[in-house]
């Protein structure tokens, strides 16, 4: 990979990489095709990277159909799938982990410990390997986003991280290659999820900023599922990812919600740009 990208580097080639785990839905394909608008060449990789499971967690049973995704990628005309074994990337002897402290341990990384570091080992070989310009995450796994490109930032890589919009539903359910584990009843209210987050822009769009009296409404909003219950609802500066009390001009600021049906658990959240006059929201 790394040789084809130095040969098109030498032919001025810009290049994008989308990083996935493959199983692709359309999240990962706005993502493609924000890369193929901006660059001359899209690389997307396609690899479950072992190292940001713990053992409790759904690695095995991820889903995985590589020939669905060559098809996919085909369609969308990539130019390049790299798609590694586990062998290539984490050969015996490999000892060389990234971590970004402080926001790693926080909320997703509280409840998953060792899920960030494997996800910046990854990106950062990915983005060696590559020697992509410009690397494309959805803003879905926020606290991912933020990580990956506060990486970039402190390590000085030559590329640009870009954060795209999430990509939902016609009901709004957000997009993710785990929606496929719900069951038909879970599938059904799993929309109060992005419903919650609905809720709460409704709130701050009439000025309602205390994040206790919005929280509560979003809980009473999930309470109506019974199949599934929240694993957390926090609003949070979106630099620190700190719990905060009130969302106040002059910050940025995500609505976080971890929900769990069963085994599966799937995240959404709203951005809130409150740096001008009026809030922005996402
Ligand atoms: O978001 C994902 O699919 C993964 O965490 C990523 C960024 C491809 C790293 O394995």
């Amino acid at each position: 990979m790394q040789s084809i990208a130095k040969n098109l580097k030498r032919e001025g080639k810009s290049l994008g990489l989308v990083p996935t785990m493959g199983f692709l839905h359309e999240g990962h394909i706005s993502l493609v095709r924000g890369s193929k608008a901006a660059n001359d060449v899209t690389i997307v990789s396609i690899f479950v990277n072992p190292a940001q499971f713990a053992p409790n967690e759904d690695f095995n049973r991820y889903p995985r159909d590589l020939e669905r995704d060559k098809k996919i990628l085909e369609n969308e005309n990539v130019d390049y799938i790299f798609a590694p074994e586990a062998a290539d990337i984490y050969p015996p002897g490999f000892s060389t982990y990234i971590t970004v402290e402080e926001l790693s341990n926080v909320i997703e990384g509280e409840i998953r410990p060792i899920h960030f570091k494997g996800v910046t080992t990854i990106v950062n070989i990915l983005f060696n390997a590559t020697l992509a310009d410009n690397a494309y995450f959805g803003q879905k796994d926020a606290q991912q986003a933020t990580i990956l490109a506060k990486m970039a930032a402190d390590q000085c890589a030559p590329i640009k991280v870009h954060i795209e919009p999430i990509v939902r539903e016609t009901d709004g359910l957000a997009l993710s290659s785990r929606n496929i584990y719900l069951s038909s009843e879970e599938r059904s209210e799993a929309v109060l999820i992005s419903q919650s987050l609905k809720i709460a822009k409704e709130f701050i769009e009439i000025g309602k900023y205390d994040c206790a009296v919005i929280i509560k409404a979003m809980q009473k909003h999930l309470s109506g599922a019974k199949t599934g219950l929240p694993d957390y609802i926090k609003i949070v500066n979106a630099k620190t990812f700190h719990s905060i009390d009130k969302i106040e001009q002059g910050g940025e600021y995500f609505i976080l919600v971890a929900f769990k049906f069963g085994k599966t658990r799937l995240i959404d959240n709203l951005y809130i740009d409150y740096r001008e006059e009026i809030p922005v929201m996402q």
